[in-house]
């Protein structure tokens, strides 16, 4: 039987950073903070388009030992690192940033690596003008790396709340959401500028803002966000996870080009954002075909395309979850949600043409053990696909999609249950 990949409890995690942080670093941290990964229920690349979409935080979450220092330097030192380059045992190494010096992706002086995401941060947070220290660092995580379950922005945002811990900063409180939103709009600078990686930030407002039991509704035009009650176990229901073992990777070209072809359309079409159009398909304004043929260009015409439908299936999704009764999903109210699921593969895979052979095949699997609905989760180009099961047959539809992938010579996929988890925070 398919394994599902287990989420670290606080204990596990806390003792994972501390071992590290005194093998690498020596001594005790000031304390240990852990920020989850996310999957994306539904609104695929609408972030940057200032469209709406709705992830939820996983219980996989990276786990930070963080002791300020006194001076600009930042010592790090990363678990997956070494997992990463086969260094399997003995010391891990140790790099070191200097604060003062970060720059730019693609120019002298930008940092290399993982490094990049924890001296991003201190950086975007000391250029809106706070107190951020030199710090030493210590990262473990059980967030699959480059899985498309927003691993980097779970460092981002695990460091993120430990320097707003250690530099007083006062804004991750467990309900200061204006607070979080500021420190997730720093992460996405340091992503963003930093990293060199050209997302929305779905992903860090998942790691910061949202709600255990809640998917996020996140009104990515003015940065609002709404807590959906999401209880899927109440339905007997759940979310599985596939993570397809095909590399994902945002920092090439593709990404950026989609983000570059929407913002032509929006601009050939006379609009500050596609979100404009989507809005005015919602109010009967024009109509989807109207718009379509004021574009020439095909790609454009199909990035439009999936951009606004997908827009609306976001509002269409919260609608069903809104009303289904004590946030239970049964009958009809089942049936479209999985019906919208697989509505959004279909579009980024044939308008948006970001899916690829391991996610349709995870999807068409899924769907054809009983899947109530599925899609590819996150950028694509690789990583997970998400699909929405009974409870009690997860591990029955995880085995049919590890058979598949065996009889299509693929790799290996990993599998783990999303039950929607809290945000980053202080662990003990
Ligand atoms: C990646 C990015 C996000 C978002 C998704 C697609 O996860 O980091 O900002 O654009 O892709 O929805």
């Amino acid at each position: 039987m398919s394994a599902l990949l287990p989420a670290w409890t606080d204990a596990e995690g806390a003792a994972r950073v501390r071992a590290l942080f005194a093998d690498a670093l020596g001594g005790e941290p000031d304390g240990v903070w852990a920020a989850p990964g996310r999957v994306n229920l539904i609104g695929e690349h609408t972030d940057y388009n200032d469209g709406l979409c709705l992830p939820l935080a996983l219980p996989h979450r990276t786990f930070v030992a963080l002791r300020a220092r006194p001076d600009r330097t930042a010592r790090l030192v990363s678990a997956q690192e070494g997992a990463a380059s086969g260094a399997a045992g003995g010391r891990r190494a140790v790099r070191e940033v200097d604060l003062d010096g970060v720059a730019p992706a693609g120019s002298a002086g930008a940092v290399d690596g993982w490094p990049a995401y924890p001296a991003g941060v201190a950086w975007a947070l000391a250029g809106d003008g706070h107190p951020v220290p030199g710090f030493d660092v210590a990262v473990d995580s059980c967030v699959p790396y480059g899985a498309g379950l927003s691993s980097s922005a779970a460092i981002e945002c695990a460091v993120a709340v430990a320097l707003d811990g250690v530099g007083g900063l006062g804004l991750a409180g467990p309900d200061d959401d204006a607070g979080r939103a500021r420190l997730a709009a720093a992460c996405v600078r340091a992503e963003n500028e930093v990293a060199g990686a050209p997302t929305g930030g779905m992903d860090q407002a998942a790691s910061l803002r949202c709600r255990s039991g809640h998917a996020l509704l996140l009104d990515t035009s003015d940065g609002s966000v709404t807590q959906i009650p999401f209880d899927l176990a109440a339905a007997g229901l759940a979310l599985l996870v596939v993570d397809t073992r095909a590399e994902h990777r945002l920092v090439d070209g593709q990404y950026a080009r989609r983000r570059e072809v929407c913002e032509s359309a929006a601009a050939a079409l006379g609009v500050a954002s596609l979100r404009v159009v989507a809005d005015a398909l919602a109010a009967g304004t024009t109509t989807l075909t109207e718009v379509l043929d004021r574009l020439a260009d095909d790609e454009q015409r199909r990035r439009v395309r999936h951009v606004v439908t997908e827009i609306e299936r976001v509002r269409a999704l919260v609608d069903v979850l809104s009303a289904a009764p004590g946030a239970a999903l049964t009958g009809t109210a089942l049936a479209e949600a999985g019906a919208l699921l697989d509505g959004s593969h279909a579009s980024l895979a044939e308008d948006y043409e970001v899916s690829c052979d391991e996610l349709d095949l995870a999807v068409t699997a899924a769907r054809a053990a009983g899947a109530h609905g599925a899609r590819m989760t996150g950028g694509g180009f690789g990583g997970s696909a998400i699909a929405l099961v009974d409870a009690a047959s997860a591990a029955e539809v995880a085995d049919a999609v590890e058979r598949a992938f065996a009889a299509a010579g693929f790799a290996r996929p990993e599998f783990l249950v999303a039950e929607p988890a809290g945000a980053a925070a202080p662990v003990g």
